[in-house]
């Protein structure tokens, strides 16, 4: 079976769920998953029902797709992702990124949870995401290129809209809500980072390290969709704080920080209308 049969099951399955037609995609990142609130009778499917979709789930993450409005704006909720450091394959990686540019998506608003490392930076805080460092060792547009979703060499010049960027900005300044920017590292996990790679990817420009959302914004972006990143510092980085890290308090530290991140995309989707 080709790649766009696959695509085309998954399509049916979706669009047979709802008659809305969502060309916004938002992914929630560990402990954020109680956006989907904000759905307006939303349409609520386990990821292993449908066909084709990969399913891992990690503790703090669902696995379940939210199709409803926002306001009047059609959305797609991923509450839940997968993650290299759960054994997936790039294919794997790419298939719901991809699933969804076939399914008419173009707009991708996508959070995570992280660890700061610059020293100005403190747990609770909220980044825009300005760019990203590859330091997983893989990419997951290796293999056939989907020539329908993008071209084989993609251009990573602007993978986060800097329209987008401009636009969270003055909505955070409005609402009083201070908001950092910096660079998203990429790091495979799942173990944290050792001292010395917190040091390195400090000197290589990082603010910020986490274990998600650089494979899905190389796939959007290789598929033309404009991306807007959001990251919650939940810890400071290893050897920038002493405390040993746990996802428990990663948990915590993100569920704190909920409601100015739900303010935010609330607004910025109203925005998209
Ligand atoms: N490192 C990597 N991933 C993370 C961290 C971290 O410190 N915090 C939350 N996710």
């Amino acid at each position: 079976m080709s790649i766009i049969d696959e695509f085309c099951q998954s399509k049916i399955f979706i669009e047979g769920l709802s008659i809305l037609r969502p060309k916004t995609l938002i992914i929630l990142g560990s402990g954020l998953g109680d956006f989907a609130k904000f759905v307006k009778n939303p349409v609520i499917v386990s990821y292993s029902d449908i066909p084709f979709f990969v399913q891992k789930s990690i503790e703090g993450q669902s696995g379940e797709l939210v199709i409803g409005l926002i306001g009047q704006h059609p959305v797609y909720i991923m509450k839940g992702r997968n993650h290299y450091y759960q054994g997936l394959t790039d294919e794997e990686m790419r298939y719901p990124i991809q699933m969804f540019k076939y399914l008419g998506v173009n707009n991708l608003i996508i959070t995570n949870a992280c660890g700061g490392m610059n020293p100005s930076f403190k747990p609770g805080d909220i980044m825009i995401i300005e760019d990203h460092i590859n330091m997983m060792g893989r990419n997951p547009l290796i293999g056939d290129n989907v020539d329908i979703i993008g071209p084989r060499f993609s251009d990573m010049s602007e993978p986060y809209s800097l329209l987008w960027i401009e636009k969270i900005e003055e909505i955070a300044k409005s609402y009083e809500i201070h908001l950092k920017k910096g660079v998203y590292v990429g790091y495979f996990g799942p173990s944290y980072e050792t001292r010395s790679e917190i040091l390195a990817y400090r000197q290589l420009g990082g603010d910020v390290v986490g274990m998600s959302t650089v494979p899905e914004v190389i796939v959007a972006s290789h598929a033309g969709m404009q991306v807007l990143g959001l990251s919650v510092i939940t810890n400071m980085a290893t050897g920038i704080s002493m405390n040993k890290l746990s996802h428990d308090e990663v948990l915590k530290t993100s569920l704190e920080a909920m409601d100015k991140v739900s303010l935010l995309i609330l607004k910025f989707i109203a925005f998209l209308e």
